[in-house]
Parts: structure tokens; C-alpha cells; sequence
């Protein structure tokens, strides 16, 4: 078993960006989805820059087929950059930089995707036996609903591994990892969790506590994925090993601990999802949001009457 020390600081985070995204085909044939856009940013650098606020600056990026456009994305244009110089579009060339200087960005094939567990694997010499932060890549939660930093906070008081709880219709409860859980008096939004479920029929989930794409690992889970078999679907899950870790003592870095989130998320490789992101950001925006919301009232108003 690896030998950890919980209380080391957590600086690094690794984010998983090498799925297939078939639900998002044919987009998704030369593009990663992390890279559709958000209004006008790719989904991916929302997460860069949740992790970045939260105060992780080494991010270590999963990538699969399609990869260049992810690297391109967080490195200099300098065609463009020049071009734009030239011009003096001293807002577009800053909207350019942006997603260069946010983290010291590092890249690492996963071969085949062989699931969100093997992912998770493959950042094991990267990590270099801290703990660390995982942000699923398709998955954004809103800047103003900070959820990162608390689960970082968790894991510094309690040790073990951070999940991110949240809850969810019964009916939903078939599309993600499900967590058991008590209450382990650290706070209202902590809970110690005794078992895991991935996608659980509605009739076997232990809760309607959905288990939503951020963690704060512990390096043990490392050993545990290496003797993960593959699971739903076939592929080795982050839920089946996480189910493991919950079951370990703490002197092996063991112990789940779930934070529960009540802001707004977006899955954003769901099609439906990924709309709704879009219109909800979209309306927000200093910018765009005036003129935006006045048409959609008037759409839903008139349009999408009858
Ligand atoms: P999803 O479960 O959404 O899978 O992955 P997917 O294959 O990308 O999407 P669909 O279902 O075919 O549309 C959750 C996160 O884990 C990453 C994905 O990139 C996404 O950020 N992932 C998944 C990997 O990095 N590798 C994998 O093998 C699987």
C-alpha cells in the first residue's frame, strides 16, 4: 500500500478529458466535448479556472484522440495574437491570453479509454504520493457556487478522500455513482460515506446522494485502481474503488468523507445540460445578457406557445 500523509497540502489537480463523448456525436468526432463552447469559452477552461481559484496552479490534463486542441487551447497563438496586436483589439487579444496563464498545465495520454478509474490511473507519477484534486472535464459548476475549496478544506481537517454530493430526483439517480452516507459531525454539508453504488436501479440506491465530478483523493486510491476490476459497462470505474477506499482504515488512506453541494452544475456532456448552460450563463452576461433575455421572453412567449 502506498504510504500517505494526509495533512500534505493539496496543489495539484488532474482533470480526466479523455472520454469519448458519444452522446455529443457526430461534434464530438474530431473535437474533444471539453471542448464545446460555453457561450463563448470551451467547457474545459471553466474547470481550468475552478481549479485555478481554488488555489491549485499544477493541473495535469487526461487527454485521448483529439488531444490538439485541448494543448492548443491552454498554450500561445501567436499568429493570432500578432494579428490581433496589430489591430489594437486590446479585448479580444486579452480574451486570447486568458487561458494561457491560468495553471502550469501538463499533459498525459490515456491509450483506450478504458473508463474514468483508468484515467484517474494513468496521473499516478504525476501526483507523486499527495493528495490531489479530480475535475471531471465535462462537468462545470457555476464560479459564484465555490465547492472545490471546501472539499480541500475537508480533506485537510479529516483526511481520507472528498467526494461531491449532490442530491438529486430518484428517477435521476440511474445516471450517476450513489453514496451511503451518516453524519460524522464535522458540519451540516459533511458526511462520512459508507458505501457506493455506479448507476444503481432507482429500487437498490442507498440514497438520492448523486456523486458529482469533483474529488480530493487520496493517493492510496492509486493501489486500489491498480486491482479494480472493470466494472459497468466494462469500464474500471472511480466509483468501485472509491467503494473499496470507504471500506479501509484511515492508517491505509482509507475513509470517504462526501460534501454536499447545493449550487448550480451543469453536466455539460449531456446534450439537454449543455443547453441549459449555455442559456443560464448566457443570460447572466454583462454583454450578451440584455439583448439575449429580452428575445427568449419573447420566444417562450410567443413561440413556444401551443
Ligand atoms: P463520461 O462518463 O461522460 O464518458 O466521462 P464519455 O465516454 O466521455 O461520454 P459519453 O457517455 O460517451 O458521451 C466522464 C469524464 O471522464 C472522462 C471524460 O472525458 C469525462 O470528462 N473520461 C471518461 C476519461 O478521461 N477517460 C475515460 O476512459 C472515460
Amino acid at each position: 500500500m502506498t504510504t500517505t500523509n494526509t495533512r500534505m497540502p493539496v496543489t495539484k489537480a488532474v482533470v480526466p478529458a479523455a472520454g469519448l463523448g458519444t452522446r455529443f456525436l457526430p461534434a464530438t468526432k474530431a473535437t474533444p466535448k471539453e471542448m464545446l463552447p460555453v457561450v463563448d469559452k470551451p467547457a474545459i477552461q471553466y474547470v481550468v479556472e475552478e481549479a485555478s481559484a481554488a488555489g491549485l496552479s499544477d493541473i495535469l490534463m487526461v487527454t485521448g484522440r483529439n488531444k490538439r486542441a485541448l494543448e492548443d487551447h491552454f498554450d500561445r497563438a501567436y499568429e493570432l495574437e500578432e494579428l490581433l496586436a496589430r489591430k489594437g483589439d486590446e479585448d479580444k487579444l486579452r480574451r486570447v491570453r486568458e487561458s494561457v496563464s491560468l495553471a502550469n498545465m501538463h499533459y498525459v495520454r490515456q491509450g483506450d479509454p478504458k473508463g474514468l478509474g483508468h484515467a484517474v490511473l494513468v496521473a499516478e507519477q504525476h501526483v507523486a504520493g499527495q493528495p490531489f484534486a479530480v475535475l471531471l472535464g465535462d462537468d462545470l459548476i457555476d464560479p459564484r457556487d465555490p465547492l472545490l475549496s471546501r472539499m480541500i478544506e475537508v480533506q485537510q481537517e479529516l483526511g481520507g478522500s472528498v467526494v461531491a454530493l449532490m442530491e438529486v430526483e430518484p428517477s435521476q439517480i440511474h445516471l450517476y455513482g450513489c453514496a451511503a452516507v451518516e453524519a460524522n459531525g464535522f458540519g451540516a454539508d459533511v458526511f462520512h460515506v459508507t458505501d457506493l453504488v455506479e448507476k444503481p436501479e432507482v429500487a437498490d440506491a442507498p440514497s438520492n446522494y448523486a456523486v458529482i465530478g469533483r474529488y480530493v483523493l487520496d493517493p492510496a486510491v492509486f493501489d486500489v485502481l491498480k486491482k479494480t476490476e472493470p466494472g459497468r459497462g466494462g469500464e474500471i470505474q472511480l466509483t468501485d474503488a472509491l467503494r473499496t477506499l470507504s471500506t479501509l482504515g484511515a492508517e491505509e488512506g482509507g475513509q470517504v468523507h462526501g460534501v454536499l453541494f447545493k449550487g448550480r452544475r451543469y453536466d455539460t456532456g449531456d446534450r439537454a445540460d449543455y443547453l441549459r448552460a449555455i442559456v443560464r450563463l448566457a443570460c447572466e452576461r454583462e454583454d450578451l445578457g440584455p439583448e439575449f433575455r429580452s428575445w427568449l421572453k419573447n420566444f417562450v412567449g410567443t413561440e413556444m406557445q401551443g
